[in-house]
C-alpha cells in the first residue's frame, strides 16, 4: 500500500492488531478485515495453470516470498490460512509456519517429518496427555520410540541421547506442573551432540508453547527448532475454533506442506479467519490482563489457610524462577509468566486417591461458582479450573506422574479476563464448602 509506514517500525501488540494490509496469498486491499475464504476447490484458468500449481506446490525451486500460490484445492493451499500463517510466524519470529486442524494434528505432523524408523525421541516426563499417549502408544508401532526424563537434569538427558536420537521434546511452563525447562541449556547440549551429524540426523529441539502463547515466549529465539503449539487455546481465546501450529524456519516448510497434503489434518479456514480476526488481534491485550490477574488470583491462593503449594512461574520462589524470568517475557521484554496456577488443598490426596475434599471443592466449583468453569482447555477468556490428574492428563503412568510432582487431587486454574476479586471470592466460597 502506497504510503504506509514499514510494520515492521511499530510494536508487537500493534502489528497483531492490524496483521498485513497486503498479502501475496490474496490481494485484499480494500477491506479493512482480511476476507474470509470459503471454497474447497480453485478455479484454474487454463489445463496449464492447473498442471503449473501442482508442480509449484511445495517445490523446493520456487521462491514463495517473491511468488502468488496456485491455489488448487484446500488441502493443498488456502488463502485464509495462508494469512493466519503469515501473521503467527511473525508472532513466534519464525521464518515459516504451517497450522493444522488441532494442536495435536500439529504435534504429530512435526514428529513425523523429523523421525524415521529406528529413531528416538527424548521428551520430558510430563507432557499433555495426548501428546504422551501419541507418542508412547502409537509411534512405537512404527519403530520410533521415545525416552522420558526429567528435562532439566542435563546429567539425564546427556546419558539418554544416542545415534538413533532425533527429537528432543518438552513443553515450557510444563502443563500442568508449570515446570519450566531451559530452552538454552537443551540447545547447548544438542549442539555438542549435533557437531559432525549430518543434516538427517541432526537433533532438533521440538518446544511446545501453548501455555506461554508467543506473546509470552518466543522459543525459537531461545533456541528451539520448533515451535509447536494448540491455536485452541490462548490464541484463538474465546474457546470457539481448534487448530494447531508448528513455526520454524523455511527449510522445513515442503516437508511440512507434503506431511499436510496427505495426512490430511488441514485448519478450516473459517477457524483460520476466526484466529486471524479475534484470536490475534486481541492476544497482547487480553494476555497482559490474564497475566495481572494470575499473580493476584495465585497470591490469594497462597494466602488461603487450605491451601497446600502454589505454583506460578511469577513467585520468586517458583523451583525455575530463574528460568522462568529469562524465558518469558513479552515482546517489549517485560517479564510475562503467562495466566496458569497450579495448585493443590491440604489433604488432598486420601488413600492414594483425590480425597473427598478436592471432589467437594470442585464440585462446588462446578455447581455455584459464576466465574470459575470446570472444562479442559485453557488460554480462554473465561477462568477453567479441572483436575489434571484425572482428567486431561489421565493417560499418563500413575507413578510418573507422582515422581514428576502430579498428585491426585492437583489443580490447575487457567485464569481469564473476569475482575480478580470475583473469582478469588468463587475460590474462598468453594474452600469454605470443601
Ligand atoms: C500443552 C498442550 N499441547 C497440545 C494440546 C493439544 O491441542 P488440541 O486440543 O488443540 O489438539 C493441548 C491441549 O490441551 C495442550 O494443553
Amino acid at each position: 500500500m502506497k504510503g504506509k509506514k514499514n510494520k515492521e517500525q511499530y510494536r508487537m501488540r500493534t502489528h497483531l492488531v492490524h496483521g498485513n494490509f497486503q498479502s501475496k496469498k490474496w490481494d485484499y486491499d480494500h477491506h479493512v478485515n482480511p476476507p474470509m475464504s470459503a471454497s474447497a476447490m480453485y478455479r484454474l484458468s487454463s489445463s496449464q495453470r492447473g498442471a503449473q500449481g501442482f508442480v509449484e506446490f511445495a517445490n523446493e525451486d520456487v521462491d514463495k516470498t517473491q511468488h502468488l500460490p496456485i491455489y488448487i484445492y484446500d488441502r493443498l493451499e488456502e488463502p485464509s490460512r495462508g494469512m493466519l500463517e503469515e501473521n503467527l510466524s511473525y508472532a513466534e519470529r519464525g521464518n515459516i509456519c504451517l497450522t493444522f486442524a488441532t494442536g495435536m494434528a500439529a504435534i504429530s505432523a512435526v514428529i513425523n517429518v523429523l523421525c524415521e524408523q529406528g529413531q528416538e525421541i527424548v521428551a520430558h516426563q510430563v507432557t499433555y496427555g495426548c501428546t504422551y499417549s501419541f507418542l508412547n502408544g502409537w509411534l512405537p508401532r512404527f519403530g520410533i520410540n521415545t525416552i522420558w526424563l526429567e528435562m532439566n537434569d542435563e546429567q539425564a538427558l546427556r546419558a539418554a541421547i544416542s545415534d538413533k536420537t532425533r527429537v528432543i521434546y518438552f513443553e515450557t511452563p510444563v502443563n500442568p506442573t508449570m515446570t519450566m525447562i531451559d530452552i538454552a541449556a537443551a540447545r547447548k547440549v544438542v549442539d555438542e551432540f549435533n557437531h559432525g551429524r549430518s543434516e538427517k540426523q541432526q537433533i532438533k529441539i521440538v518446544v511446545d508453547n501453548t501455555l506461554a502463547t508467543p506473546y509470552c515466549q518466543r522459543p525459537l529465539e531461545l533456541g528451539a527448532d520448533f515451535s509447536v503449539q494448540s491455536l485452541t487455546k490462548g490464541i484463538s481465546g474465546f474457546g470457539t475454533d481448534m487448530g494447531g501450529s508448528v513455526v520454524s524456519e523455511s527449510q522445513y516448510e515442503n516437508q511440512l506442506l507434503l506431511y499436510r497434503k496427505d495426512f490430511g489434518g488441514v485448519l478450516n479456514p473459517r477457524s483460520a479467519w476466526t484466529f486471524l480476526v479475534y484470536g490475534l488481534p486481541s492476544l497482547a491485550t487480553r494476555m497482559s490482563n490474564q497475566i495481572k490477574t494470575a499473580h493476584h488470583v495465585a497470591k490469594f491462593l497462597r494466602e488461603q489457610p487450605g491451601i497446600d503449594k502454589v505454583v506460578y512461574p511469577g513467585f520468586e520462589d517458583h523451583p525455575e524462577y530463574e528460568v522462568a524470568r529469562r524465558q518469558m517475557t513479552n515482546p517489549e521484554g517485560k517479564f510475562s509468566p503467562g495466566n496458569m496456577i497450579y495448585f493443590t488443598l491440604k489433604d488432598a490426596v486420601d488413600n492414594g486417591k483425590q480425597s473427598r475434599k478436592v471432589d467437594k471443592f470442585i464440585d462446588y466449583i462446578a455447581d455455584r461458582a459464576y466465574c470459575i468453569t470446570l472444562a479442559v482447555s485453557l488460554g480462554c477468556i473465561k477462568t477453567l479450573i479441572e483436575n489434571p490428574y484425572s482428567m486431561t492428563h489421565a493417560a499418563l503412568p500413575e507413578d510418573e506422574k507422582r515422581r514428576m510432582g502430579m498428585e491426585p487431587g492437583g489443580i490447575r486454574l487457567s485464569v481469564g479476563l473476569e475482575d480478580w476479586h470475583d473469582i478469588c471470592e468463587d475460590i474462598k466460597c468453594a474452600l469454605a464448602h470443601a
